[in-house]
């Protein structure tokens, strides 16, 4: 018997490296996404002339792989423009974090200036700072807008942004965007000079197929596991199961992160299906709590409305007596929203904005619903809670708090 730590860092385990198989590993190469690479560095590589590039709106459903492209390309673009000893400062921001416009621009001009500190300062003042050094060093700068459906004030930010191009002499520097949104109305519910500024330039990130996720895995697979460790059915179980949900690499990889680890767990020298399948419930869940904290905050106060009154639901009465349970009525439920809404300080709530919340919230499988069928009181949508109810009330009230 050595010693207990001893044991446990000599313990047996599939993994070779297990860092590269977590969503947050960005690998360097990355299958199927060699078209919007390459539209991506063509768009940004004007700037190694001095130009400034147009700006780009991003968007594709969860885990098509437009954080990791984006953050792989400007990575390129870094290294790069060392040896062209060109002009130009790139800049990533998570918007879920930094989520208004004086949070974003205090996050620039932390990047812009590492050593100094500009907390407290008024958003003109953190605002001209930016300017400044994009004059200065004669810089294009390259702003990255991650999650950007979560900015609050993003009518005034790109405003701001682009109006700053108008501040620096043309070709002595500039402000360009790419925005990146997994939210499918968020285009149009932009303003309609927010969005021809920042649309300047589309690309869609179409969801994987199974044969896709498969050839992804088998990358991953071979960064992050010891070799002949995963069997091949446990590789197209968790592509098979990706691709029905909705073509998202995270699934795929945290499929076989959750497998390998339960693997480990259980002694077992091999990752097989049934790993894979015992992993199914718990990644589920753990993708279905990150897509409720990365939904627009109206959306989130409707699927929170939905959440509420699920947990004190009374059955739904029927005209034949009968009763159906779990179900909420449409109409009831925006009465619901109107006065949570309320309470958050929420304005902007219409009914035709609800319908909408509604039916995309459908496509993210949070809720279905259905016509009320025959022996229904009225002519109502009903509407389903498709995740356990208490669990998405406490992540929202988390996001609420946070
Ligand atoms: N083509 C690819 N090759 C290898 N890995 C990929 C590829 N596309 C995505 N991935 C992996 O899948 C996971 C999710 O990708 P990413 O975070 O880029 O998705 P996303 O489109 O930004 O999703 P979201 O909308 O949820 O932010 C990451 O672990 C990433 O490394
Ligand atoms: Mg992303």
């Amino acid at each position: 018997m050595g010693n207990l730590f001893e044991q446990e860092l000599n313990r047996e385990s599939v993994f070779s490296n297990r860092d590269a198989i977590s969503p947050y590993f960005i690998p360097d190469a990355l299958p199927f996404r060699e078209k919007q690479i390459k539209e991506i560095t063509g768009l940004l590589a004007v700037v190694l002339k001095g130009k400034k590039p147009n700006n780009l709106f991003v968007y594709g459903k969860v885990g098509t792989g437009k954080t990791c492209v984006v953050k792989h390309v400007l990575q390129e673009l870094d290294e790069f423009k060392q040896k062209q000893n060109a002009q130009t400062q790139s800049c990533y921001i998570n918007c879920r974090l930094h989520n208004s416009k004086y949070k974003v621009l205090q996050k620039l001009c932390k990047t812009l200036y590492p050593n100094e500190n500009f907390l407290g300062y008024s958003a003109s003042f953190v605002f001209d700072k930016v300017l400044d050094f994009s004059r200065a060093k004669k810089a294009n700068l390259i702003i990255a807008l991650d999650e950007i459906d979560k900015v609050k004030d993003l009518d005034e930010l790109v405003y701001a942004l682009s109006r700053g191009n108008d501040e620096i002499e043309n070709g002595f520097g500039g402000v360009s965007l790419i925005g990146i949104s997994n939210n499918v109305l968020f285009k149009e519910r932009l303003d309609a000079r927010t969005k021809s500024s920042l649309c300047q330039e589309e690309l869609v990130f179409p969801p994987y197929n199974a044969e896709e996720l498969k050839e992804i895995l088998k990358q991953r697979i071979s960064l992050a596991f010891l070799p002949n460790t995963v069997q091949e059915s446990a590789l197209n179980l968790a592509a098979a199961i990706s691709a029905q949900e909705s073509g998202d690499a995270r699934t795929a990889v945290l499929l076989l992160l959750r497998a390998g680890e339960l693997a480990d767990k259980q002694g077992l020298v091999k990752v097989s299906d049934v790993q894979v399948k015992d992993a199914k419930s718990k990644v589920e869940e753990e993708i279905t709590y990150s897509m409720v904290s990365t939904l627009p905050d109206q959306e989130q106060l409707v699927l929170y409305t939905i959440a509420l009154m699920a947990l004190k639901e009374k059955p739904l009465p029927k005209i034949t007596g009968q009763q159906e349970q779990g179900v909420l009525m449409s109409g009831e439920v925006f009465e619901e929203y109107q006065k949570v809404a309320k309470r958050f300080k929420e304005s902007n709530v219409s009914a035709r904005w609800f319908r909408a919340y509604i039916s995309e919230l459908e496509t993210y499988g949070l809720i279905s619903t259905t016509k009320s069928g025959p022996g229904m009181v009225g002519n109502t949508r009903l509407i389903k809670l498709n995740v356990e109810a208490h669990k998405v009330k406490e992540s929202i009230e988390k996001e609420i708090a946070g």
